[in-house]
């Protein structure tokens, strides 16, 4: 599987292991596509070989990283996450990272009304699995994402 090689090939372990059956979405990584679409994807259930010629984001990829590879920069998602103290143990924050970044990478493309925003992260999100804070905090964070970043909704 794509986690797999990640971690023990790449050692890119960001990524989570949770359910193991494409449940939680902890171990999602996002797939770029060429016309500058991007979508998640579960690591736990898809094999490497489907990711040969592909161009993929891990959640080492988010922030912004200097010189030596130290972060100095967290992405608008995940500044939003720590502000709003969205997680307690973490183990899910990278599916919740990622899925929210898909999210957002799509309202750029297509921007949705003000009245949507709440059902629309609901939606996006609603098969990301926590078992710490109850959602509330990552919705929050999300929506506060969205409402402050230009273009992402009208009217
Ligand atoms: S670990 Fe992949 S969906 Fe749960
Ligand atoms: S913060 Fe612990 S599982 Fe989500």
């Amino acid at each position: 599987m794509m986690i797999d090689f990640l971690h023990e090939y790449l050692n890119l372990t960001g990524s989570r292991l949770g359910c193991g059956e494409g449940m939680c979405h902890a171990c999602a990584i996002i797939l770029d596509g060429p016309d500058g679409s991007s979508r998640e994807i579960r690591t736990c259930i898809t094999g490497a070989h489907l990711f040969e010629g592909k161009s993929v984001r891990t959640i080492e990829a988010h922030a912004e990283r200097g010189a030596n590879g130290d972060v100095i920069r967290l992405s608008a998602i995940q500044q939003a996450f720590v502000e709003h103290f969205s997680f307690q143990c973490g183990y899910c924050t990278p599916g919740f990272v990622t899925g929210a970044t898909v999210l957002v990478e799509h309202l750029m493309r297509k921007p949705i009304r003000r009245a949507e925003v709440e059902r629309t992260i609901e939606q996006a999100l609603a098969q990301h699995i926590c078992r710490c804070t109850g959602y509330v905090g990552y919705y929050e964070a999300v929506r506060d994402v969205i409402l402050s970043t230009p273009g992402l909704v009208r009217g």
